[in-house]
C-alpha cells in the first residue's frame, strides 16, 4: 500500500486521543481494537496483523511519561524507541529534546502511524520496520523498549539484546507492566505508574508499569 492508503487505513480505524498517563500528547487510537483491526482490514482488502499500533500500550505510556518529566535523559542524546507501535514514546523523546528520534517497528502500518502521531504532536521521527535486534547500534544513546517481553521466544532475544546495549554504554529503560516474560535480574526500578487501561486489553482497569533501567552487566 501507498503513504495515502496507509493514512486512509489508519484514520479508519482509530480517532485522536489524549492517552490517559500523557494527556498532552493525542495520538491515534482505537476505541475498541477488534473493531480498529476489522475496519483495518476493510480498508486493505486482505487480512492484517492486529494493529497494537492503535493502542497506546502502558509501557509507551509510562515511558513517556517518564522522559517527558525527566528530560535530561533524552535531551540532546540520539533515541531508539524499539518496538515502538503507535509512536508515543518516541514522539516524547523527540518533545523532550532528542537530538535525533528513531521508531522500530516491524509492521509497515506501525511506522505509517507513528509518522502521523509525530506530525500531530509538532515534531519529527524517523520510522524503520527493519530488526534491529543484535545489532550493536552505535549511533544510538538512549534506547527505550515499551511493552516488548509479550512472547518467551521474542523476549529472551530482545532482553539479551538490551542487556548487550546497556554493556556498551547506551542508556536502556524498558518499561513492563509485569508481563510474564519481561526479565527480572540486573535492573534498576526508576518509577513505577498506575496507568490506566480498560478490561478488554488487560483484563483490569489499572496497570501498575515499572519504567526499568537496563543495568551494564559485562
Ligand atoms: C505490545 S506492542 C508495544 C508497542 C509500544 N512500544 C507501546 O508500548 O505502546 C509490541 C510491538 O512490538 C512490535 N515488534 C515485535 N517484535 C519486534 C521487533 N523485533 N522489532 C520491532 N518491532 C517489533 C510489534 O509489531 C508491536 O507493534
Amino acid at each position: 500500500m501507498g503513504r495515502g492508503a496507509d493514512d486512509e487505513l489508519i484514520r479508519a480505524a482509530t480517532r485522536p486521543e489524549a492517552p490517559p498517563l500523557v494527556p498532552e500528547l493525542p495520538v491515534r487510537l482505537a476505541a475498541d481494537v477488534i473493531e480498529a483491526w476489522a475496519a483495518a482490514e476493510r480498508v486493505a482488502g486482505r487480512r492484517l496483523p492486529p494493529p497494537y499500533w492503535a493502542v497506546a500500550w502502558p509501557g509507551s505510556q509510562a515511558l513517556a511519561r517518564h522522559v517527558l518529566d525527566h528530560r535530561h535523559l533524552v535531551a540532546g542524546r540520539r533515541v531508539l524507541d524499539f518496538a515502538a507501535g503507535s509512536g508515543l514514546a518516541a514522539i516524547a523523546a523527540a518533545v523532550a529534546g532528542a537530538a535525533r528520534v528513531l521508531a522500530s517497528d516491524l509492521d509497515p502500518l506501525a511506522a505509517a502511524a507513528q509518522r502521523l502521531n509525530a506530525a500531530a504532536c509538532g515534531v519529527e521521527v524517523e520510522a524503520t520496520t527493519d530488526d534491529l535486534v543484535g545489532l550493536p547500534l552505535e549511533e544510538v544513546d538512549v534506547v527505550l523498549a515499551g511493552d516488548v517481553c509479550y512472547e518467551r521466544g521474542p523476549s529472551a532475544r530482545i532482553a539479551a539484546w538490551l542487556r548487550d546495549l546497556a554493556a556498551r554504554g547506551a542508556t536502556v529503560l524498558l518499561a513492563d507492566p509485569g508481563r510474564t516474560f519481561a526479565p527480572t535480574e540486573d535492573l534498576e526500578a526508576l518509577a513505577t505508574y498506575v496507568v490506566p487501561t480498560s478490561r478488554a486489553l488487560e483484563r483490569r482497569e489499572r496497570t501498575p508499569t515499572t519504567v526499568w533501567r537496563v543495568l551494564p552487566v559485562t
